[in-house]
């Protein structure tokens, strides 16, 4: 779908018309031409900067997909750690009730260098992006947030805030302490008490916040689980940093698809 007029070659292209994807691209057209791509969508236009907003087990199609259009740059704005493209970072939130998208903040938006004139659209379509030197730092400093708000939010089905209070605030406690051993061995420069600190943080600015990950949950979806925690494990595992209540996190989230899994199987087999 083209947001605006269609030329040969768009200046923006953003791959996954999902609740960001639909989020950046409806303002993002206000400024500048901007292709919105879908599963089904063709033919492909070509664009210079194309944005992959995927969940992060569609990743490879849609980087086949960035592929095809002939770019000048792409890069991943998902959570998680995805290895085919250069990634960026954002706190930019929306979600989806059916087919409407509800923005929920325009939050700020880290490029990894080469991304400038991306970076300039972005702002002028209102939001606040930059290109960062380190963007590595700033993409494990964003998983660490995402595996300690995200599995308990979800196993609970609780809001980010009740993290800052007991029971839960005892596991996002052991999982920031824990995540921060794997993340130091992985360069990044942090402490357990700073990892905590800015976990509570995270959970005070969004306290009324869904996670991604419950949001799944709660919707019957598959969930980024392994390119979060899993992605935490794998760091842990090379690095041999002991991370035992991540592991149980993650076996619970896992039991938890399973069972929404063969929920939907049967629901299917019920209507055929
Ligand atoms: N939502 C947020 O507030 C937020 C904030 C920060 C980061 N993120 C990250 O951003 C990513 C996207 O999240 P989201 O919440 O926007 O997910 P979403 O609402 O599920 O949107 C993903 C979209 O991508 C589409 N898609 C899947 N495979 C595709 C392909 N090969 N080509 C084109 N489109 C494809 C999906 O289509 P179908 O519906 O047909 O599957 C869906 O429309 C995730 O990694 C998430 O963690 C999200």
């Amino acid at each position: 779908m083209a947001l605006r007029e269609a030329p040969a070659r768009f200046p923006v292209a953003i791959i996954g018309p999902g609740a960001l994807g639909s989020f950046f691209a409806s303002r993002l057209s206000k400024v500048v031409a901007t292709a919105l791509i879908g599963r089904e969508t063709q033919p492909l236009p070509q664009a210079d900067w194309v944005v992959i907003l995927v969940k992060a087990y569609d990743t490879a199609a849609a980087v086949r997909t960035a592929r095809r259009m002939r770019p000048t740059g792409v890069v991943s704005l998902q959570n998680g750690l995805v290895q085919r493209v250069p990634q960026g970072v954002t706190t930019a939130a929306a979600y989806r009730v059916g087919k409407r998208v509800v923005p929920v903040a325009s939050g700020s938006t880290l490029l990894p260098s080469g991304f400038e004139t991306l970076a300039r659209h972005l702002r002028e379509a209102g939001f606040d992006a930059r290109v960062v030197a380190d963007i590595r730092a700033a993409r494990l400093r964003k998983l660490l947030a995402n595996v300690c708000l995200n599995p308990v939010t979800a196993l609970f089905r609780v809001p980010n805030g009740a993290l800052l209070q007991p029971p839960y605030v005892m596991f996002a406690e052991a999982l920031a302490a824990e995540a921060a051993a794997a993340l130091v061995a992985e360069g990044l420069k942090i402490t357990a008490g700073e990892a905590v600190r800015r976990v509570m943080e995270v959970a005070k600015t969004t306290a009324r916040n869904r996670s991604s990950m419950l949001q799944d949950v709660l919707a019957g979806r598959r969930t980024e689980n392994d390119y979060l925690t899993g992605a935490l494990l794998r760091l842990a595992r090379r690095h041999q940093v002991a991370v035992p209540t991540h592991r149980a996190f993650y076996r619970l989230i896992r039991v938890i698809e399973q069972r929404l899994e063969s929920d939907g199987q049967r629901r299917e087999r019920n209507v055929r």
